[in-house]
């Protein structure tokens, strides 16, 4: 099994969930787990991602190394993804990658010795994120088909919602989006759209969120931003006003770090699932180790 990208099936993401759901009963060793070294190879800025999935291997029984700051590491120095990878790839039995360039890990599996999960590249994938988003929908609701969702914020430059988008396919939902019209959604995902994103008549995102079984937000991802849109465009949020419109067992949802679009007055309502959500990274993480080595 890879995850250079979302293009997993169903029957991948329930044997995902099964195992995940396992680890989080009983965090345990995987036979043959003690010997395996993990590296994280990370370009770009990360706390969740790269802790969760080091944290996960170590949970496993296993050993991590660590390149957090790729960029002012040997890259410094003028060297290329590729023979980072290569170099690294010779210390360990599986790699994690986060880079800024779309494509970057299945360009980095080319010249890996050993299998690259993909931890997020550039605005394009991170489908690991999408797979535990999609754990703590199904493990809330006990299902995934039939249910409502809005995602909201950078839809343009936010990875974290391409792969969910992705892996929303095999399932029977009804998708709206919402974002500043500078950022739409580029894609050919089946979905509606908020006012926000395209103008009236569309209903804006304050009357959906109301009907959702899901609100997915993201922040501005201002670093991805083409030179020169430095002004944050007016973007919706959840707040004091507005959480308990919401259905009564709606969850929200934030791949973190959040800013502003979600207040902290949210932080203790019931449906405020994101610190859970990235408590679940941990079990999936686990998952997915388990499950690439062929454990
Ligand atoms: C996301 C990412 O890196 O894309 N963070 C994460 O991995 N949990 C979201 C973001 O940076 O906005």
């Amino acid at each position: 099994m890879q995850i250079l990208d979302s293009h997993l099936n169903r029957d991948h993401l329930e044997v995902i969930f099964k195992e995940a759901a396992a680890f989080e009963k009983s965090p345990y060793i995987v036979t043959g787990a003690q010997r395996i070294i993990l590296a994280t190879v990370f370009y770009e800025p990360s706390t969740r991602t790269r802790l969760s999935f080091e944290a996960a291997m170590l949970r496993l029984g296993g050993n991590t190394i660590s390149i957090p700051d790729a960029k002012h590491c040997s890259a410094e120095k003028g060297e290329t993804l590729e023979d980072t990878v290569r170099t690294v790839s010779q210390y360990s039995d599986i790699l994690v990658l986060r880079h800024s360039l779309p494509g970057a890990a299945k360009l980095a599996q080319e010249f890996s010795e050993c299998p690259i999960i993909n931890a997020g590249d550039g605005s394009k994938e991170h489908p690991t994120q999408a797979i535990l988003d999609l754990f703590t929908i199904q493990k809330h609701f006990k299902k995934i088909d039939g249910l409502k969702i809005l995602i909201s914020g950078d839809l343009m430059f936010g990875r974290t919602v391409h792969s969910l988008l992705n892996l929303l396919e095999n399932y029977e939902v009804e998708i709206w989006v919402d974002s500043p019209k500078e950022l739409k959604l580029r894609g050919n995902w089946t979905i509606h759209e908020c006012a926000t994103t395209v103008g009236s008549p569309h209903p804006p995102a304050a009357e959906i969120l109301k009907q959702v079984d899901v609100a997915y937000m993201t922040r501005m991802q201002k670093e991805r931003w083409p030179v020169g849109m430095t002004q944050k465009p007016p973007y919706f949020s959840i707040n004091k006003n507005n959480v308990d419109t919401m259905k009564e067992d709606a969850i929200i949802m934030h791949p973190l770090p959040r800013n502003d679009e979600i207040n902290i007055s949210v932080d203790k309502n019931k449906r405020a699932k994101y610190f859970e959500q990235a408590k679940n990274g941990l079990y999936v993480r686990m998952a997915l180790i388990k499950m690439v080595l062929g454990l």
